[in-house]
């Protein structure tokens, strides 16, 4: 019997969008306030869905605790209260956008959850603007 469990987490942090080697005037220009050179914050919410077949002798796809404790030791420790683009190593030289927060939070966590599971990460921004990853 395939099923999903999902668990939310929360994280604050600060980002910058910007290209290196376009001029201010074309990062101000696609990005708008968001390449403000002193950075801005996010209330980040995430939903971490594992999706694959209940244990007969459980009735459960995999502890929540387990994966509450991985979610808190892999992205929240390393992401809350962080400037993304100053003190996450996977940003260094990569724009921390939604899509890419999003991307990097799949594969820190993919490494760290069985195969035999699906793995689908939903990232929101802001209350109205979410990204998914893998798209749906
Ligand atoms: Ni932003």
């Amino acid at each position: 019997m395939r099923i999903s469990i999902v668990r939310k987490a929360h994280f604050n942090a600060a980002h910058r969008l910007y290209v290196d080697s376009w001029t201010k005037e074309k990062n101000d220009e696609v990005f708008g306030l968001c390449a403000s050179s002193n950075y801005h914050g996010h209330n980040y919410d995430i939903e971490v869905k594992v999706t694959g077949d209940i244990d007969p002798e459980t009735g459960m796809l995999m502890n929540l605790k387990d994966l509450k404790d991985l979610i808190k030791a892999q992205i929240e420790d390393r992401f809350d209260h962080r400037n993304l683009n100053v003190d996450v190593d996977e940003f260094k030289d990569l724009n921390p956008s939604a899509e890419n927060v999003c991307i990097v939070i799949h594969q820190i966590l993919r490494e760290h959850i069985d195969l035999k599971y699906d793995l689908h990460i939903r990232l929101y921004e802001t209350p109205r603007n979410f990204v998914e990853y893998p798209a749906v």
